[in-house]
């Protein structure tokens, strides 16, 4: 039997588009005579002596892929931090998943995750040439660079602007300030596309500092104004200008961080509740990371689907996809590694300039 084989995870936090990802990769792997195995829990799935996995199949890899979010073969976070943890080291790691993609006779392995999979991959399988590795990008965060977007983005913006629809007509009845605050960790790109696509009124990222007497004077003015109330986004890690959160890692392992952000929407709402207008906060948290997937996320997820099987078939490895401008392009990773992993929002972003250009309060840019 001479069986030629694929393999897929998807790996760090969920999202939408995964799924269509796993579709569009099973069928264009089928096309060329592949089989396709899905490794269970992202890298926890084969770095294990007995490799976890699923065959996928046309049943399971059907349209009903295309618009559901989350993963079918599961994902897992942290996989690398809890490995440290419990004393293997990197080369203990490497070897195991050098082990089970022998032993599995795979082709190549297509990892579907973000900028710390990515970090984590090419530490794993740097200097092994055998291991052929494609990194399809994945987070709602849309913070890896060198692509204009990852899967999820695209749909998590989409879930928050229909959440700040459905907040617009209380704070139009009660004549509030209602503040909403949205996921993207360091990035601002979830609340600053949500934002300009929702008529927020401010929009507080990460990558600017805040003035609170500035953020409070706009909502006076919005609120003394025909329109009559103020809607506010706020990213999860966005920082005063006089303050700076304490960005410690809780996992104890400095190398693979990972920081849980809260409570910043509701801060703010206090301090604006101390001016006397009434104010309220609404956390979308993880509803952000479902839904269903966009239609720009099932055409991303299938495009990128049926490039990384090319790449294996080719043998044009240590790849990620990105999106750049329409097309479907790969960078070596070793190279996004050297430039800078994370995207940020920059100063002359197209979005920042056109929201400052119809009087958004973003900070002190
Ligand atoms: O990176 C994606 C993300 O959803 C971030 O926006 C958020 O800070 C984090 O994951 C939440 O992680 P967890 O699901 O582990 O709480």
């Amino acid at each position: 039997m001479n069986l030629k084989r694929i393999g897929i995870l998807t790996s760090g936090g969920d999202c939408s588009g995964l799924n269509s990802v796993i579709r569009a990769t099973f069928l264009a792997a089928k096309k060329l005579g592949y089989e396709l195995l899905g490794f269970k829990r992202g890298l926890r799935g084969i770095a294990v002596s007995e490799p976890d996995y699923i065959v996928l199949n046309d049943e399971i890899c059907d349209e009903t892929l295309l618009t559901s979010a989350g993963s079918v073969i599961n994902s897992d976070t942290r996989w690398m931090t809890d490995a440290l943890k419990s004393g293997k080291t990197v080369s203990d790691m490497k070897m195991i998943i050098y082990n089970g993609y022998n032993a599995l006779n795979l082709s190549g392995l297509i990892c579907v995750g973000g900028d710390g999979s990515l970090r984590v991959l090419n530490e794993l399988t740097s200097g092994n040439e055998d291991l052929q590795i494609v990194v399809i990008p994945k987070t709602i965060d849309n913070d890896v660079s060198s692509t204009d977007f990852a899967i999820g983005f695209q749909t998590a913006v989409k879930v928050v602007s229909d959440a700040i629809e459905n907040v617009r007509s209380t704070a139009k009845s009660h004549e509030r300030a209602m503040v909403i605050e949205v996921m993207g960790r360091d990035a601002g790109f979830i609340a600053m596309y949500a934002g300009i696509a929702s008529g927020a009124d401010v929009i507080l990222v990460p990558e600017f500092k805040y003035d609170i007497e500035k953020v409070k004077d706009k909502v006076k003015s919005s609120l003394s104004s025909k329109k009559g109330y103020c809607l506010i986004v706020v990213a999860e890690s966005v920082e005063e200008k006089n303050f700076s959160h304490e960005k410690v890692t809780v996992s104890g392992i400095v190398k693979y961080p990972h920081v849980n952000y809260k409570g910043i929407g509701q801060h703010i709402s206090d301090l604006i509740m101390e001016t006397g207008i009434d104010a309220r906060a609404v956390v979308l948290g993880h509803i952000q990371r479902g839904g269903t997937t966009s239609v720009n996320d099932r055409l991303l997820g299938t495009m990128f689907g049926i490039e990384a099987v090319k790449l294996i078939d080719n043998n044009d490895c240590g790849k990620l996809l990105c999106y750049v401008g329409n097309n479907v392009i790969s960078v070596k990773i070793e190279d996004v590694i050297k430039k800078n992993i994370n995207k940020r929002l920059l100063h002359d972003d197209p979005y920042v300039k056109a929201a400052k250009c119809i009087g958004v309060y973003v900070g002190e840019v």
